[in-house]
């Protein structure tokens, strides 16, 4: 398609509505949309809809094709909708929330994963997801962790590159479709970890930690970037012309989209950045933000802005031509429908190779937190009882898309299918709710099945709708009527697995003793259940590690491994502090669970690293080697990763950092040499401008099996 002779043919009124996006219901008259449905307190009109550029919230092949055809018929130049669709982690089968996909520290998984989710959602009618969301929290507060691969830059850009190359391929199979990297920026920073509040910090930060895994996304050729809802000091994004103009597309170079996120232009009055719509359109297009999504004020106020003389027509031009350009990548010149097919959506949806690696997410995203001897539990178990508000409930997670709970394997399911019924026996034990207090006749079943059995499984943890977005918490840990049922149960059966459904770290300090064992599982998806059960029965093993640290309390929120160093530290992060050092009078400064931490059914243990040679410089490079040996008697993989300090810098430097891990599997008794290469981009850090700074110095290597290693080895850069 020639989009530039496409262009000079269309009004500016076409032209702007290109560059706007509403719900499929204000667009859908079969629906009571249209005009006289949602689209009414848009003010929207006839024509303003018959041009628009894009959809989102659709229901599925049949409706895509039926609003494309609809809308083919209204266009007048014929340009195509494009139909988008939050697939955050799967379309109909459902995989691991992406917190839990971080926990697999395995981007060739990720990369899996979001080719089945984007294959799903093509056929299903979409051509655009927003996601990867690569936001990096430090807050388990806020809900939307459970988007996040987690904590820590540099996973979350391995990640957010492997998702991009999952969802949009080389565009070369109609199975692709193009991602969005979201929420541009620093959304998980939200104060008090709750959600769509301010964001204040410096650039050194910004720089440093928070942007990194955006630019890996655009760097990874991602054609779509969503702003976020909050301010960055003191601009909301969507109207942030350093952010978006300086930042994205000067100096990082990205020609994607820029979309905004639902109605957050007009969100700009509620924040106090603009007095009305005509301010709001005036900021986002000074800003640079090519579609609007769910409000009218390009539509409505644009053509004031030019006649003005505030906006160009060739700024106008740059946006629309991207966004014809992609539906042109997309093919959807050619075919406006793309893949949408509601036979391939019968073929491929919970299709078993589907269900196969949702399973397979599943499994390995799981972290073991804990294990007294419990695990793995006998295959020739006899009384397995199946206990917990979450017990017989299929764990999905938000932004499930158009999976269903009711399709999904619940734990009580997994393990009747792995053991046969007449082994396992179920009981609801509580309430799901965060505030639910014991219900009696509940707990006494739920205590008494445990009592009569050899084994327990209790299902513990967050509902679907506790975490996610908006659903931030100021209380992190179990509800009451969760932990009186894990201590009445641990007083009759010590032979008790807790397992946590969660779309965050929990605070879990006041009841781990309290369990012999306990597995983390996040939202597992579609087959959560059978993952457990081969999980808990030892058919594979776990070989997650967290991916965000677990605080004893609350009260330490935010607490991340890559801190950056007081003048008065605690002498042990894990121990109360002293007097005038920086600490707390009643809780460790570290978490509870460390970065990077997880047990397996065997046990690993590295040695001392040792650097090949004392010096390097900037355009040499260094190797760093320890042994691994695997103490048990199973044979399974360890994650070996490698975290490096700047000991003295101009600017100070976080304790250590995460520059590299890898995944080695061992035999029962077997050791392995790891290593790995040292360059100086690994050294370098951000100023406050932006600029890479090497400075020479005395760096520290750590190898280990978690955030938590102490032993390091020493090295310069010359
Ligand atoms: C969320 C985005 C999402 C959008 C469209 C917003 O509320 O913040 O992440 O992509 O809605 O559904």
């Amino acid at each position: 398609m020639d989009i530039k002779a496409l262009l000079s043919k269309m009004t500016v009124e076409e032209k702007l509505a290109q560059m706007s996006q509403f719900n499929s219901n204000c667009l859908d008259k079969d629906s009571d949309g249209g005009v006289t449905g949602p689209a009414r307190s848009l003010s929207l009109t006839e024509a303003d809809i018959a041009a628009t550029g894009s959809t989102l919230n659709f229901k599925g092949a049949d409706e895509m094709i039926r609003m494309q055809d609809e809308h083919m018929k209204q266009d007048r130049l014929g340009i195509p909708l494009l139909f988008m669709m939050d697939v955050i982690h799967g379309f109909r089968t459902i995989y691991p929330i992406p917190l839990g996909v971080g926990a697999s520290f395995d981007p060739d998984l990720m990369k899996r994963l979001s080719e089945m989710a984007a294959k799903e959602a093509a056929v299903g009618g979409v051509q655009v997801t927003f996601s990867p969301m690569v936001d990096l929290v430090r807050d388990a507060r806020w809900g939307r962790c459970m988007e996040s691969t987690g904590e820590d830059k540099y996973l979350n850009g391995l990640m957010a590159k492997a998702a991009v190359e999952g969802y949009q391929g080389d565009y070369s199979s109609k199975y692709n479709i193009a991602a969005c990297v979201k929420h541009f920026a620093a959304y998980g920073a939200a104060e008090s970890g709750r959600d769509y509040n301010s964001v204040d910090m410096s650039e050194y930060s910004l720089y440093n930690d928070y942007l990194p895994a955006y630019k890996v996304a655009t760097d990874a050729g991602v054609d779509m970037l969503m702003t976020s809802f909050n301010l960055i000091n003191g601009v909301p994004s969507s109207g942030n012309e350093w952010l978006l103009r300086e930042v994205l597309r000067d100096r990082w170079g990205f020609g994607g989209i820029i979309i905004s996120d639902y109605n957050a232009f007009r969100e700009m009055k509620s924040h106090g950045f603009c007095a009305d719509d005509y301010e709001c359109a005036r900021a986002a297009f000074k800003a640079g933000t090519d579609i609007e999504m769910m409000s009218n004020c390009y539509i409505k106020f644009g053509k004031r802005l030019l006649e003005e003389g505030i906006i160009t027509e060739a700024q106008i031009d740059e946006s629309v031509l991207r966004i014809l350009a992609l539906k042109d990548k997309l093919g959807m010149f050619d075919n406006p429908y793309r893949a949408a097919s509601a036979e391939e959506e019968k073929a491929l949806f919970l299709c078993p190779e589907h269900r196969a690696l949702a399973r397979e997410g599943a499994e390995k995203s799981a972290v073991l937190l804990k294990n007294e001897g419990v695990l793995p539990l006998s295959e020739s178990v006899d009384r397995v009882a199946v206990i917990g508000p979450f017990a017989d409930v299929g764990m999905i997670g938000f932004w499930s898309c158009h999976g269903k709970e009711s399709e999904a394997v619940s734990a009580y399911r997994g393990m009747c299918d792995a053991l046969g019924e007449e082994r396992v026996s179920y009981a609801k034990g509580c309430d799901t709710a965060s505030n639910a207090k014991s219900d009696e006749a509940l707990l006494r079943e739920a205590v008494e099945l445990a009592s009569r059995s050899s084994a327990v499984v209790l299902c513990l943890g967050e509902e679907r709708n506790m975490s996610g977005e908006s659903n931030s918490r100021a209380d992190i840990g179990l509800s009451d009527a969760q932990k009186t049922l894990v201590r009445e149960i641990a007083r009759v059966n010590k032979n008790c697995v807790s397992v946590l459904y969660c779309g965050r770290p929990l605070a879990l300090a006041d009841i781990i003793d309290d369990m012999p064992a306990c597995a983390v599982m996040w939202q597992p998806g579609t087959e959560g259940g059978s993952a457990l059960a081969n999980l808990l029965l030892g058919r594979c093993d776990f070989t997650a590690r967290l991916p965000m640290s677990f605080p004893y309390t609350v009260g330490q929120a935010p607490i991340y491994y890559n801190r950056t160093r007081t003048g008065r530290p605690a002498h042990d992060e894990h121990a109360i502090g002293k007097m005038y050092s920086s600490h707390y009078l009643d809780c460790p400064n570290g978490p509870l669970f460390p970065f990077g931490y997880g047990l397996s059914y065997t046990a690993f243990e590295t040695s001392a690293p040792e650097v090949s040679k004392d010096s390097m410089n900037a355009d040499g490079s260094l190797t760093v080697c320890a042994t691994v040996t695997n103490k048990g008697a199973r044979d399974s993989a360890a994650l070996v990763q490698l975290y490096i300090r700047d000991v003295v810098a101009s600017r100070v430097r976080p304790v250590k950092e995460l520059k590299g891990f890898e995944r080695v599997e061992l035999k029962a008794g077997e050791s392995k040499v790891v290593s790995f290469e040292i360059t100086s981009d690994m050294l370098s850090f951000k100023d406050s401008s932006d600029n890479d700074v090497l400075e020479a110095g005395e760096f520290h290597a750590f190898v280990g099996l978690s955030s938590d290693e102490k032993r390091a080895a020493s090295f310069r850069l010359v």
